[in-house]
């Protein structure tokens, strides 16, 4: 079989869900073949905000320019009614505190389209490329694989996978072909029209995201960017007072709109693109069946409010990749598939009720920027409930409820929360030299043992006792205290580090005389906290087959 034609991932769907699923299996060494229906190229910012959590994903998968590029939230201004004259600025996000287990402590903007740009360009690294104009129309699936059949200017293809994700938006065929439900509720309460355009107005501030509180029926919104061009705007509106459906049909009204909100002098250059929505809320009862997986929109879809959509979808796609290529490399068996669903739905569910509230306060108070909440920086979203995970030192309650969006408390670290980051660690081994990070270690195809320990003699018994663990997928690490001896550091470790300025030890919670081992998976989430290599050795017998 060609494995260009047969690769053993087909991803349904190229926007950022399809292009983090692929871009976390070529990591991981599987090739996939990765197609969309539309033949263009996607146009259009919509929902633009990337939070921390986001953030640190695309550190895990060497994606550094959607922090480069991606422009600070700006403050939203509002004005005087009928003027140009500022009212008070307000911060578009809870303020957060840069500490050194947060390097990604702020949100940042990017629009979807140059998103997409950016994730193309690292899938082409492995010569992938995205097949655009190319639709899923049916598939079959049976135990040792799928047969799907896809179209490409009119002309059927019939293909041989074994995994598909189902990346096909709200509106994809995969999620109803597996007869998934999507319940919930269409709200018609609220319709927004969301436009890119470029103009040019006498005194407009292009560092402030425009509003206009007191005309709260409308809840324009104008938030200056220049990825949409020269004089580039993202506008959005929506109010029960409008005809949306009319307003969009129409540059003219859409202008005309936007001249009767802004009270100053506008040129209109272009309308780039627009579009208008009522918010769906809905999800599916489970986010696979068999071979088949649905991930971001084609799986959860809510109110804009929060802008949770896109990062939930991508931190959807982050979590499923690394079980399929375990799974595919035969290291793992098709069982590690089912906590795809067992991880994500308490959190998609959680974030569902999270954003309708929003949307229903934002409603009755008509302000679009009703109370930010630091839940949406999603640094916080854990796994503690997941069966795979392992603790050694918490004690389990039966019935304990579940707070799959948590909340960032950097006193408290149990086995499912968010890996911390610790800068300043100096690698100490002979022939290592020089600083590095925690969160440069953390990759997605891998998992990181850490052994935090008093001296690197104690960490071997240890690191011995685990040296039957797959090298191509775990890699060891020993975390020395500042106070630790380093002369001659010897020991079996792919990596051996010296916490120099104590904040690895400060974020994991552990005491220098401490032994503690951490094992962090592949999506930067702590698999384990043991005591030594007995519980190490436990969590991976959940994970691999042959432990
Ligand atoms: C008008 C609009 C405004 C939005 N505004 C916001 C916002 O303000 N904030 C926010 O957070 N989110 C917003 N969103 C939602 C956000 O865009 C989505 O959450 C995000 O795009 C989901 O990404 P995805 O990859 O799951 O799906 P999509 O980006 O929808 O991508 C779906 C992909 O599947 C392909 N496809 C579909 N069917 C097939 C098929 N049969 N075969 C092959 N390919 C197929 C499409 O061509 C496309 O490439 C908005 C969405 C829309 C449409
Ligand atoms: C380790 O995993 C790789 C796949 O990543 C596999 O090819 C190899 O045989 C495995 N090694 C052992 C010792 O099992």
């Amino acid at each position: 079989m060609n494995s260009y034609t047969h690769p053993p991932v087909l991803v349904v769907g190229a926007g950022p869900v399809g292009l983090v699923a692929a871009l976390t299996l070529l990591q991981n060494g599987i090739p996939v073949r990765i197609i969309k229906k539309d033949p263009n190229p996607r146009t259009g910012q919509r929902g633009s905000g990337i939070w921390p959590r986001s953030l640190e994903l695309f550190n895990f998968l060497n994606v550094p320019d959607v922090n480069d590029l991606g422009k600070p939230a700006l403050p939203i201004r509002t004005y005087k009614s009928g003027t140009l004259e500022p009212l008070k600025d307000t911060s578009m996000v809870p303020y957060m505190e840069p500490t050194p287990a947060i390097p990604f402590h702020s949100p940042k903007l990017i629009g979807q389209q140059l998103l997409d740009v950016v994730l193309r360009r690292h899938l082409e690294k492995f010569s992938c490329f995205v097949e655009a104009g190319t639709e899923l129309r049916s598939f079959e699936q049976s135990d040792e694989g799928i047969t799907a059949v896809l179209a490409k200017n009119e002309i059927l293809e019939t293909v041989h996978t074994k995994w598909m994700i189902g990346a096909d938006g709200a509106k994809g065929i995969v999620r109803k072909q597996l007869g998934l439900t999507f319940l919930g509720e269409t709200r018609d309460d609220i319709h927004m029209l969301i436009a890119d355009i470029c103009l040019k107005g006498t005194g407009l501030d292009r560092g402030v995201i425009g509003t206009d509180l007191e005309v709260s029926l409308h809840n324009p919104f104008l938030r200056p960017t220049d990825e949409v061009g020269e004089d580039g705007w993202q506008f959005i509106i929506f109010g029960h007072k409008l005809d949306i459906s009319k307003i969009a049909q129409s540059e003219e009204l859409i202008f005309e709109s936007i001249a009767s909100i802004v009270p100053t002098e506008i040129t209109f250059k272009k309308l780039v693109w627009v579009s208008e929505f009522r918010p769906n809320i809905r999800m599916v009862n489970k986010f696979s069946d068999g071979r088949v997986f649905v991930a971001g929109d084609a799986a959860h879809v809510h109110s804009p409010t929060g802008g949770q959509g896109l990062n939930s979808g991508i931190q959807d796609a982050f979590n499923l990749g690394w079980k399929i290529a375990l799974v595919e490399k035969g290291l793992a068996d098709k069982s590690l598939l089912e906590t795809y669903t067992e991880e994500r739905l308490p959190v998609i569910s959680e974030m569902l009720d999270m954003t309708t509230s929003i949307l229903n306060q934002v409603i009755t108070t008509g302000n679009m920027i009703a109370r930010r909440s630091p839940k949406f920086y999603m640094l916080g979203i854990n796994c503690r409930f997941s069966s795979i995970v392992l603790d050694e030192f918490v004690t389990p309650v039966e019935g304990k409820p579940i707070n799959a969006y948590g909340v960032l408390d950097e006193g408290h670290l149990e086995a499912g929360d968010r890996a911390p980051d610790a800068p300043r660690l100096l690698h100490v081994r002979p022939g290592d030299s020089g600083e590095t990070t925690l969160f440069s270690h953390y990759r997605p195809w891998y998992h990181t043992i850490f052994v935090f320990t008093p001296s690197a003699a104690d960490a071997t018994p240890i690191l011995t006792a685990l040296e039957s663990l797959n090298k191509s997928v775990v890699r060891t690490a020993v975390m020395l205290p500042s106070s630790a001896p380093v002369a001659h550091v010897a020991c079996p470790a792919d990596l051996v580090l010296l916490d120099q300025g104590g904040h690895a030890y400060s974020a994991y919670l552990v005491e220098a005389s401490q032994t503690k081992v951490f094992v962090i998976r592949p999506d930067g989430v702590v698999g384990a906290i043991a005591h030594g290599a007995e519980g190490v050795n436990k969590y991976f017998s959940k994970i691999f087959v042959d432990v």
